[in-house]
């Protein structure tokens, strides 16, 4: 919703305000926050400015030139060397969203606030699309420029996102890691030396998440990209009293020729805002479903998936897939993925990317395994690295300028692979057609997307230096859209080493990833938790794999695996036919147990669950009749009674049967309670683990799951008991 009150801009969302105020020249932030029910004495809220550094106003960008020092958002420089701009707001008014661009773009909303400035002297136009998705209380911009004059002017910098507020006395928080301990949280204060979180590695990575959130007083607000490259987020405050944050895309050496006449689009920047961070989280899971994920997958249950990595690596035959497949059939899975090593004569990762042609000595023809595969009921999909190129492979020797390398220079080499050049269209057709061709040959129905280094070696002879990552994103992007409209059966998952391309951007095109290729249940927990701080579960793909864990070391009871791997888009990865019978058995009934409550975990509302010392989460019904809750606790002290936990997401005044997950498997009641109680009781983790936990020593984690029902006659309690 849009309302124009004299100078004042507001855009409403279900159970936010943003408002905005048009002076002379320019736009201001003036209000982001909870809803505003009465907008009278907005003019209140300013004061007057003598146009000193110090009390430059709460702007939507900044740009070199003028007394504003602060970080900027917008850096242009022209033929002359000179970089000062002075964009004038020439148009603000409400019309329809901008589509069409080459980069991802939200949808499910029609109109936008848009804001028109010009800079007289060179002729350069910028546009600001403001745009509200009022049930996802999020706020999007889109930010473009355009060269309505004679000459060429470099982009140095065009940021998605630049917002400011009143205060100072904010956190910081940013979601960061590495491979396989992706996502962790990290606070500090917003201080007046400024905090970066930024990659320049060519993709959103493993190391900081382009997610990060202001967190003071009045609520939090998160922000976020659709942009799967290098990015960059700042935020800072400053003695008059201010806090800012601007987010974009990042990289070494960024510069953007942009030609008389041209445009050029920075991806789309988000924010959101909750008087919580659980208020928060349901205003991004809401976003990332309802205006990210797209197509026939967007809200379809997704298949409970076996896939073979861990079970073999790279080396299998054809017998030992089978075999697999008729396990995986037998205790329930319904869609068998066969991942890396199936391609070129790819028996380690040193070979045989790019050549995406049967390796028929292993797979025994793919074609017909695949066929054989589904003759057990089960639906195939396969995994292929797209990005990537062998320097042994049948395509590095027919092709070698297709890689991603600098002339007269070594290319660093991550996993023993190079990257192709995606810059460069020709590259770009050889991509679409291999996938298109393994995708017609065995019909499968999946497809995992891997993409296993960073970006090192950027260089195209028909693209400026400056530009390269962008255009390998255009080209990334443009390949996808084509894909998932070609295939719009097919589910995507996106997988970059587990979790290295976790983001808005990607989530366009892959409705599901691969969380992390870290599966131990301890270090999951955290994992999941800070990747559900803003992406949906439906996205997550969470795998229950062997004990010792193949990463770790780490035991860890089936049970327990199955009730840490439950919140999210849930399968296996473990050699089937190593497990004992009472194992296979366990596992049937776990995949049972998940397939009934399927549409709840994967699409019911994501609660977040924190105690001292314990984690968690909860997943509720929409009418908060019935919720799946997994607690955990994480290295606890001996001696300690005192940890507890308090439940969210219930209906108000209702009594709930509760019932726990037995050690292996089962559900039997515990107990009956009211909601206020399950809110507000602090219950104690000794009696909510022993009641329902395995102890284990090697990997001290306490897990639980229990099931609450509603007392009434729509639950009758005898259909979920499971002894
Ligand atoms: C990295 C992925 O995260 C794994 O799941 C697996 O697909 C390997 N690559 C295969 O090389």
């Amino acid at each position: 919703m849009y309302r124009i009150r004299g100078n004042y801009y507001i855009l409403e969302t279900n159970d936010t305000s943003l408002i905005l105020k048009r002076k002379e020249k320019s736009m201001e932030y003036v209000y982001y926050g909870e809803k505003i029910s009465d907008y009278t004495g907005m003019e209140l809220m300013e004061g007057e400015r003598d146009g000193w550094g110090n009390q430059t106003p709460l702007s939507l960008f900044t740009q070199c030139g003028g007394t504003d020092f602060r970080e900027p958002s917008l850096l242009v420089r022209f033929g002359d060397g000179s970089m000062a701009t002075d964009f004038e707001l020439v148009v603000a008014r409400v019309c329809a969203r901008p589509s069409g661009e080459n980069l991802p773009l939200a949808y499910g909303a029609e109109k936008s606030l848009k804001l028109e400035y010009v800079d007289r002297p060179s002729g350069l136009k910028l546009t600001l699309y403001y745009t509200a998705f009022e049930k996802a209380n999020t706020i999007s911009v889109i930010a473009r420029l355009h060269n309505g004059g004679k000459k060429e002017a470099t982009i140095l910098r065009l940021s998605s996102l630049q917002y400011e507020k009143w205060g100072v006395e904010e956190d910081f928080i940013t979601f960061d890691g590495a491979w396989g301990c992706e996502r962790r949280r990290h606070e500090r204060k917003v201080s007046f030396t400024k905090i970066e979180n930024s990659v320049f590695g060519g993709s959103s990575s493993h190391h900081h998440n382009p997610f990060v959130m202001l967190k003071g007083e009045d609520g939090a607000i998160g922000f976020n990209l659709l942009w799967s490259g290098s990015h960059r987020e700042t935020a800072e405050s400053d003695l008059s009293g201010r806090t800012r944050v601007v987010v974009g895309m990042g990289g070494n050496g960024f510069c953007y020729r942009l030609g008389a006449g041209e445009d050029f689009t920075a991806p789309e920047g988000v924010m959101a805002y909750g008087r919580t961070e659980e208020e928060l989280r349901h205003a991004f899971h809401t976003f990332t479903l309802e205006h990210i994920v797209r197509g026939k997958w967007q809200k379809k249950a997704r298949p409970v998936l076996f896939n073979n990595w861990e079970g073999t690596y790279f080396s299998f035959t054809r017998e030992k897939i089978l075999s697999l497949a008729r396990k995986a059939a037998e205790v329930g899975a319904e869609l068998f993925v066969l991942d890396d090593g199936w391609f070129g004569r790819r028996d380690d990762d040193r070979t045989s990317l790019g050549d995406w042609t049967d390796y028929e000595e292993k797979t025994g023809g793919l074609a017909s395994l695949a066929e054989e595969i589904r003759g057990m009921g089960l639906k195939f999909g396969i995994w292929m690295e797209p990005e990537m190129v062998s320097e042994d492979s049948e395509l590095y020797r027919k092709h070698p300028e297709y890689a991603m390398k600098i002339p007269k220079r070594e290319p660093t080499r991550m996993r023993n692979q190079l990257m192709l050049n995606l810059a460069d269209p020709q590259v770009q057709g050889y991509v679409f057609r291999a996938i298109s061709r393994v995708l017609t040959m065995t019909k499968a129905s999946y497809l995992k997307w891997d993409y296993n280094r960073y970006m090192t070696d950027c260089f195209d002879k028909n693209t400026p230096g400056g530009e390269y990552e962008y255009r390998y994103m255009v080209g990334l992007y443009s390949i996808l859209q084509k894909l998932t409209e070609r295939f719009p059966n097919v589910l995507f998952e996106g997988c970059a080493s587990g979790g290295g391309r976790y983001d808005l951007g990607a989530l366009c095109y892959f409705s599901q990833m691969w969380t992390s290729d870290d599966t131990d249940a301890k270090e999951r927990l955290s994992i999941q938790s800070g990747t559900a701080i803003c992406y949906h579960q439906s996205t997550m793909g969470n795998h229950v794999s062997a004990s010792p864990n193949e990463q770790t070391g780490n035991s860890c009871s089936l049970e327990n695996r199955f009730r840490v791997a439950l919140g999210g888009v849930f399968g296996y990865e473990l050699d089937l036919e190593k497990l004992s019978s009472e194992e296979l058995e366990e596992i049937k009934e776990q995949i049972s147990f998940y397939k009934e409550y399927r549409e709840l975990l994967q699409f019911g509302e994501y609660h977040e669950i924190t105690g001292e010392g314990v984690g968690g989460y909860l997943i509720s019904s929409a009418d908060g009749s019935m919720a799946i809750c997994t607690i955990a606790s994480q290295g606890k002290e001996f001696g300690r009674s005192n940890v507890r936990v308090k439940f969210v997401g219930f209906e108000e005044k209702c009594s709930y049967h509760v019932l726990a997950r037995g050690n292996h498997g089962g559900v039997k009641e515990v107990g009956v309670a009211s909601s206020d109680l399950l809110k507000k009781g602090n219950f104690p983790t000794e009696i909510l683990f022993s009641s329902a936990n395995p102890r284990e020593y090697s990997n001290p984690l306490y897990v639980a799951t229990f099931l609450f029902l509603k007392v009434c006659a729509k639950y009758p309690l005898d259909k979920f008991v499971k002894e």
